[in-house]
C-alpha cells in the first residue's frame, strides 16, 4: 500500500519535472526565434538601402582586424566563429602565440610584429588573436593601423570563472590537467581565508590590456592607466562588446565588417553551441565574498571601465540596430559630385 502511494508521488513529480523541462526549452527556443527576427529585420533594412558599390567590399581585402582577447571572457567562442566562417568569406585566422603567454611584448618583438602584420599582403584579409595587451601602431612607424576589437566581462565573473577554471578545467579540452587541479578549495573559501588566488589584485588585468605597454598600466590600482585604458578604448578600438551580451558584439561586428563577418550571427544562432567552452563545475560566490570584494579599490576601477565599456557599446548597438521614427534604418550617400 504505501509502496504504491509512494510510486504515485513519483511519477507526479516525473511529470511535474517534464512539464518544466518543457516549459523552459519552449521558452529558449521562442528567445531564439525572436533574436532571430529582430536580426532579419535589421537585414533586410540594411540590405535594401545599400547604395554602396560592390567594390567597397573589394577594398576590404587588405583588411587587418586585431582581437586581443582577455583571458576567460569568451575569447574561445568568438574565435571559434572565426574560424568556422574563414574558409567561406576567404579570410586568415591566426593565433599569437607569445611565449609563456605573455600579455606584454618587448620592444624588438613589437616592432617586428607591428612590420610583419602591417606588410604581410599573402594572409591579407585577416583576423589575429592573441592573449596580448593593446598595442599602439603609431608608435611603431608603420604604414598602415589594423583594426582592434575586443570584448570586456565583469571584473567578478571573470575572476570566479578564471579561479575555477585553474582548478576544473572546461569543456574545451576537459583532458587538460590545470595548474591547480585537484584543489578543492571554493572561492567562498579562498576569499574568507584571504588566499592569494583570490585577492582582488588579481582581477587588474582588463584596465591593463586596454591601457597597453607601458609600465604605468600593470600598477594594480593606477588611476592613470584605467583613464588611459578609457582613451584607448574608444579611440584606437572599432568595437569593444561585453561577454554578456555576445550576440550583439556579433551582430554589430557583421555589419561593419562584413568581408569578414557575413553571416557569423546566423551562425552563431544555429550552431548548436557545440563550440562554446564553458568552465567545469563554476560555484556562484556568496553575497557576503561579493561584497567584500566589491570593497577592493581594483574592483571598483575594474568595473568602472567595464560600466564605461558597457554603456559606449550600447550606445553603438542603438545607433546601429534602432529605426528613427519612420521604421528606416540611418544610411547616408554623396551627392552634388563635382565637377561632372
Ligand atoms: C604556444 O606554443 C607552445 C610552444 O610550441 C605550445 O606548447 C602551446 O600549447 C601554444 N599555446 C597555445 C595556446 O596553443
Ligand atoms: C611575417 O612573419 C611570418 C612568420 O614569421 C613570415 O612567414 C612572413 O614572411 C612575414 N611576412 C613579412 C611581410 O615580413
Ligand atoms: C552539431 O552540429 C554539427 C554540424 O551542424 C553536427 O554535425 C552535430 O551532429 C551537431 N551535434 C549535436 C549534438 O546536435
Amino acid at each position: 500500500m504505501l509502496n504504491v502511494h509512494k510510486l504515485w508521488m513519483f511519477s507526479g513529480l516525473c511529470v511535474i519535472v517534464i512539464i518544466i523541462l518543457y516549459f523552459q526549452s519552449e521558452i529558449a527556443r521562442l528567445e531564439d526565434n525572436y533574436r532571430k527576427l529582430e536580426y532579419r529585420l535589421a537585414q533586410t533594412h540594411s540590405e535594401s538601402r545599400q547604395f554602396f558599390p560592390k567594390s567597397l567590399a573589394k577594398g576590404d581585402d587588405d583588411l587587418v582586424v586585431i582581437y586581443n582577447r582577455v583571458p576567460k571572457t569568451g575569447s574561445t567562442s568568438f574565435v571559434g566563429i572565426a574560424y568556422d566562417l574563414c574558409k567561406k568569406n576567404h579570410f586568415k585566422v591566426l593565433h599569437i602565440n607569445i611565449t609563456a603567454n605573455m600579455h606584454v611584448m618587448s620592444l624588438n618583438n613589437q616592432y617586428k610584429f607591428a612590420q610583419n602584420v602591417t606588410r604581410w599582403q599573402d594572409v591579407k584579409p585577416a583576423l589575429y588573436h592573441g592573449h596580448m595587451a593593446f598595442l599602439n601602431f603609431e608608435r611603431l612607424g608603420t604604414s598602415s593601423k589594423p583594426i582592434f576589437v575586443n570584448l570586456i566581462r565583469k571584473p567578478l565573473d571573470r575572476l570566479v570563472s578564471y579561479y575555477y577554471f585553474l582548478r576544473n578545467g572546461d569543456n574545451f579540452r576537459p583532458h587538460l590537467v590545470r595548474k591547480k587541479h585537484g584543489d578543492k578549495m571554493t572561492f567562498d573559501e579562498c576569499v574568507e581565508r584571504s588566499q592569494p588566488d583570490c585577492d582582488p589584485t588579481n582581477m587588474w588585468l582588463q584596465v591593463p590590456f586596454f591601457c597597453g605597454h607601458s609600465a604605468q598600466c600593470w600598477k594594480p590600482g593606477s588611476l592613470w592607466a584605467l583613464e588611459q585604458a578609457k582613451r584607448n578604448l574608444v579611440d584606437h578600438y572599432l568595437l569593444v562588446g561585453v561577454t554578456e551580451e555576445m550576440l550583439d558584439f556579433i551582430t554589430v561586428l557583421e555589419s561593419t565588417l562584413p568581408r569578414l563577418f557575413k553571416g557569423a550571427t546566423e551562425h552563431y544562432l544555429n550552431s548548436n553551441k557545440s563550440h562554446l567552452r564553458q568552465t567545469s563545475s563554476k560555484i556562484e560566490p556568496s553575497q557576503a565574498t561579493i561584497d567584500k570584494i566589491q570593497e577592493s579599490t581594483v574592483w571598483k576601477m575594474e568595473n568602472e571601465l567595464y560600466e564605461f565599456a558597457l554603456e559606449h557599446f550600447k550606445f553603438v548597438k542603438k545607433k546601429l540596430l534602432s529605426r528613427e521614427n519612420n521604421g528606416v534604418a540611418q544610411t547616408y550617400f554623396y551627392e552634388k559630385i563635382r565637377p561632372k
